[in-house]
């Protein structure tokens, strides 16, 4: 277990807690920047496309704001060990709650654990002022390593 992962008698956050998640589709907001605490708790939503809902969230890390899906590359659980909880006990990077594989907060890569260099698949945002939007064209999503989204049946 990677250092910094320090509460083996959490689990991830469950399906209870995705089904009072608000519903984002491209183009729409998610949240405020100053909702967000810089390296702390971040906000999941549910991204609406391809017909389905997956989770997703966003976080700040160094000021920046930064969205990926929440599903760890490892098994495509959710990450979060209690609803938001993304960063490690350091702050510094974003851990998987069930097996403690942590990402870089800026690209989503793997930085050690079960993801095996993989990585987290990223969320086009844009920033207006404090408010933070899902980009209307997700064909821009950024997909670290081998880590791959269909955006093109997601746009339908
Ligand atoms: S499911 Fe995330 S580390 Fe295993």
């Amino acid at each position: 277990m990677p250092l910094g992962f320090v509460r083996p008698e959490q689990t991830p956050a469950s399906a209870s807690a995705t089904e009072g998640a608000r519903c984002v589709r491209p183009g729409d907001r998610i949240c405020d920047v100053h909702e967000l605490e810089d390296g702390g708790r971040g906000v999941r939503f549910m991204l609406a496309a391809a017909g389905g809902l997956r989770t997703a969230f966003v976080v700040r890390h160094a000021g920046q704001v930064y969205g990926y899906l929440n599903e760890c590359a490892h098994r495509a659980l959710e990450l979060d060990w209690v609803e938001g909880e993304f960063f490690d006990t350091h702050r510094e990077f974003l851990i998987c709650a069930a097996h403690g594989a942590r990402y870089d907060p800026v690209s989503g890569a793997c930085i050690d654990g079960a993801c095996a260099g993989r990585g987290l698949a990223g969320l086009p945002l844009e920033i207006s002022g404090d408010e933070v939007r899902l980009a209307r064209d997700l064909s821009v999503l950024r997909r670290p390593a081998d880590r791959t989204l269909d955006t093109a049946s997601m746009q339908k």
